[in-house]
């Protein structure tokens, strides 16, 4: 596994022309992804999520802006030096793109045969992708003998066929059920951790950041509004994408009594009884829960203190165990 290059997006701005005006889709966005990540862009629909990564793997020119992968600067290539760098680039698409008169071996060979790679290697090659993406012995099957799954699978073995350092996903899970979408999440992850390649994942669905993600962005009307590694976005209470990551709350009166509890890793996972040992009376349970959020669990409680709780001595107490507390 090689170390990986962090990619690191500075005042990215593309303009579009609509009906003789130009239209900022993307309205300078700084980004910074670690090496080796898995980083899912948030947003709802015309947010510029997927012109964020036309640009970054060049199929757009960007207006202005850097996007340095290392230290190469993939706006500022001219044509040839952006062939040679678009290798270290990979892309699967929400519907596959798969060639459907060729097998899947041929599909997954097709940029070794333009990187005009030996045909003894490429078939070598394909051989270990097949099996990688857990479709051994299926490389004689065309695109239409295939499942959803099984297509996601080739179009996940062809992108990384030249060994690229980045793994670009533009909703490629969304047209797929729910359990063949937590398939390909898992191979995703498999091949992260196995090949050590930065996946940038766009998607609409937060279940699929929650699941696989270490790090999210939420882009909105062409700008980005927040990013971060997940666990710090769940303890960052102004953070919006940390608001959804976590189970939500019921509502509750206002009453000084209701407390919401926040907490990362395994210290909160006792908190009750902790604070039941503490206030010499159980605290009622409300609602929220705890979720796996990059591999750790986050908590998010609402409780009722007991009438005659102090609050002082409450939050003294919480604070002691690192949880988060705010009155609502
Ligand atoms: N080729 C294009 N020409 C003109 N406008 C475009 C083009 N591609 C995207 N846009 C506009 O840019 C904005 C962002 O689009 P897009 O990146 O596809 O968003 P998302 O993937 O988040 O749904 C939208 O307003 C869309 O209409
Ligand atoms: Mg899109």
């Amino acid at each position: 596994m090689t170390a990986r290059q962090p990619i690191r997006i500075q005042g990215l701005r593309k303009d579009y022309n609509q009906a003789g005006r130009l239209v900022p889709a993307l309205d300078g966005i700084d980004l910074d992804i670690q090496g080796g990540a898995i980083f899912g862009i948030l947003g709802r629909s015309g947010a510029g999520k997927t012109t964020l990564i036309r640009c970054l793997n060049r199929l757009e020119t960007p207006s202005a802006g850097r996007i340095l992968l290392g230290e190469t600067d993939l706006a500022a290539l001219g044509p040839v030096e952006l062939r040679r760098q678009r290798r270290r680039i990979g892309m699967i698409f929400q519907h596959f793109h798969l060639l459907h008169s060729r097998t899947a071996a041929e599909n997954i060979a097709a940029p070794l045969e333009i990187a005009g790679v030996t045909k003894p290697e490429r078939q070598k090659r394909v051989d270990e992708l097949l099996e990688l993406v857990g479709l051994a012995g299926r490389g004689k099957a065309y695109p239409s003998q295939l499942s959803g799954g099984q297509k996601q699978r080739v179009g996940i073995a062809r992108a990384l066929a030249a060994d690229p350092d980045v793994l670009l996903s533009d909703e490629a899970t969304s047209a797929l059920d729910a359990e063949t979408t937590a398939q390909i999440l898992d191979l995703l992850r498999d091949v992260n951790r196995r090949l050590g390649v930065t996946i940038v994942l766009i998607t609409h669905e937060l279940s699929v950041v929650k699941s696989i993600c270490d790090g999210a962005a939420l882009l909105e009307g062409g700008r980005l509004v927040e990013a971060g590694a997940l666990r710090d976005l769940v303890a960052d209470p102004s953070s919006r994408l940390g608001q959804w990551l976590l189970p939500a709350l019921p509502e509750v009166p206002s009453d000084g009594r209701h407390l919401e509890l926040r907490y990362g890793g395994r210290g909160g996972d006792t908190i009750l009884s902790d604070l039941t040992l503490h206030l010499g009376q159980s605290p009622a349970l409300l609602g929220g829960g705890v979720e796996q959020v990059a591999g750790t669990s986050v908590g998010r409680l609402l409780i009722r203190l007991p009438h005659d709780a102090d609050l002082d001595s409450v939050f003294a107490f919480l604070g002691t165990r690192g949880v988060w507390a705010v009155v609502r």
